[in-house]
């Protein structure tokens, strides 16, 4: 854009509340949440706020977020927004790959979840829903926070590394995982190279996890003809242009990408459903009245049979509405953008707010009331806890039929009540995947 071009533009108006050096950054680190709804309150479509030096404009309404969503990544740019996750996919993996080599990455990624995998994931995944609730017996209390991040650990890994690997997983994995997981936190989102303990720990965790993939990439090159069927054959039979093979640090990057962008999302899904289950009874029972004709007669669960389950997928459609578990998207600008008469300039962050959308009335009307008959908005980029356009969700497919399997097994052999006052069920707003505060314990009870 010229310079006489771009002085003909307005700036974005900035969300007050600033202070000095850190901007935003408290506010943001609270609730961050809550802060982006504020920001749009109070400055409208666009607003602009200081992470920490960063000038970041969060744009709202599905104008603007259908602009921010379509917007290519030589203009808007995730790499540069989601420079955190280098140190924990890897040098090299994704976001620190040059822009062919990363379309390439995500298209082996991709490839994971077509159709045969998927099928074989649906019967790991009904496996592992079987394993985990046979020693449940007739009734008990369960913080479901943590189960579900178990069980979603367990088929995550079952899919992506095989069985061999997912009975043999040990504490050293789980604890090389956490200390991944805590090397994401908003800091990192400012400068994930400080001098700090947990990047020291997400380094040594990321070399161990590379030593131990690299050892099973290495076991099964050297057995040919085995067939996997998981995640890891996928990532190792791809190939870039020039016929070249991923090495272990890219596969191993894949592996970690793929388990970050699929765990928490959809072990925090699964815990909302099944507290919003337990409190919306005349959903719960139009849900439960569906399974039973659709399973009731010992309909085994399987890819297809999962396939077609509308009022289970409605309700959990409106629970993505009200707990989106990804809230924030971010881009950085690379281009001077012109939005609509308004200079958003190369070098700035821009912003939307899942979370902030769902709620916006013009097309939720009474957003906070769980409503899963609601209907769906005509207008396009309004619901958007998949995000959209050429990034959109690559796990959409492969997160709802996990949700429909535990759901489809669950709900015909137990009803579920909370244990803790309604209230204290809530959003845990301070980290950057939204989930429940724990612990969210229920009482489930087997049905006669
Ligand atoms: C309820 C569960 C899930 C939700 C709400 C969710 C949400 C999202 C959102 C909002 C994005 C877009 C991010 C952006 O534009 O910056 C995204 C991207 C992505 N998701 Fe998911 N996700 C879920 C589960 C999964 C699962 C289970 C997987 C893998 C098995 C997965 C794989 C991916 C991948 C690979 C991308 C990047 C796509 C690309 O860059 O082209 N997601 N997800």
């Amino acid at each position: 854009m010229s310079e006489s071009a771009v002085a003909t533009l307005k700036l974005p108006p900035r969300v007050s509340g600033e202070k000095p050096g850190a901007g935003h950054m408290e506010e943001f680190g609270v609730n961050f949440a809550r802060f982006l709804m504020r920001c749009n309150a109070e400055c409208g479509e666009l607003a602009e706020f200081n992470m920490g030096g960063q000038q970041t404009v969060l744009m709202s309404g599905p104008q603007a977020q259908e602009a921010f969503l379509k917007t290519l990544d030589l203009k808007l740019s995730r790499a540069a927004a989601y420079q955190a996750t280098v140190p924990v996919f890897g040098r090299g993996v994704i976001f620190d790959a040059p822009p062919d080599k990363m379309k390439t990455q995500l298209k082996i990624q991709v490839d994971a979840l077509r159709y045969q995998n998927m099928v074989h994931y649906s019967t790991i995944i009904s496996k592992e829903v079987e394993d985990w609730i046979a020693g449940w017996g007739d009734e008990g209390v369960l913080d479901f926070l943590d189960e579900f991040l178990r069980l979603t650990l367990n088929t995550a890994t079952h899919c992506l590394l095989g069985a061999d690997f997912r009975y043999k997983l040990t504490d050293e994995f789980r604890e090389l995982y956490h200390a991944l997981e805590k090397g994401l936190q908003a800091i990192a989102f400012v400068d994930p190279y400080l001098q700090q303990p947990i990047f020291a720990a997400r380094d040594k965790a990321r070399e161990r996890l590379q030593e131990i993939i690299g050892g099973i990439i290495a076991e099964r090159r050297a057995t040919s003809g085995v067939e996997y069927g998981d995640a890891l054959e996928t990532f190792m039979a791809g190939t870039y242009a020039d016929g070249s093979y991923l090495d272990d640090n890219e596969i191993t990057g894949l592996v970690i990408a793929t388990m970050f962008a699929g765990h928490h999302t959809s072990s925090g899904t699964a815990t909302w459903t099944l507290t919003e289950l337990a409190r919306q009874k005349p959903y719960a029972d139009e849900v439960l009245q569906e399974l039973q004709q659709l399973f009731g007669d010992g309909a085994p669960i399987t890819f297809e049979s999962l396939r077609e389950i509308p009022r289970l997928e409605r309700f959990i459609e409106e629970v993505l509405r009200l707990h989106p578990p990804l809230i924030l998207l971010m881009r950085r600008v690379i281009e001077d953008i012109d939005y609509n008469g308004t200079l958003i300039a190369a070098g700035k962050t821009v912003a939307i707010s899942t979370f902030g959308s769902h709620r916006n009335t013009d097309y939720f009307p009474d957003p906070e009331r769980f409503d899963a008959h609601r209907p769906k908005p005509d207008t396009l980029f309004a619901y958007i806890p998949f995000g959209g356009g050429p990034h959109k969700c690559a796990g959409n497919a492969f997160a709802m039929m996990q949700l429909k399997a535990i759901f489809a097994a669950l709900l015909p052999r137990y009803e579920f009540e909370l244990v803790d006052p309604d209230e204290t069920y809530q959003d845990d707003l301070s980290a950057m995947v939204l989930t429940p505060s724990g612990p969210c314990r229920l009482r489930y009870r087997k049905r006669r």
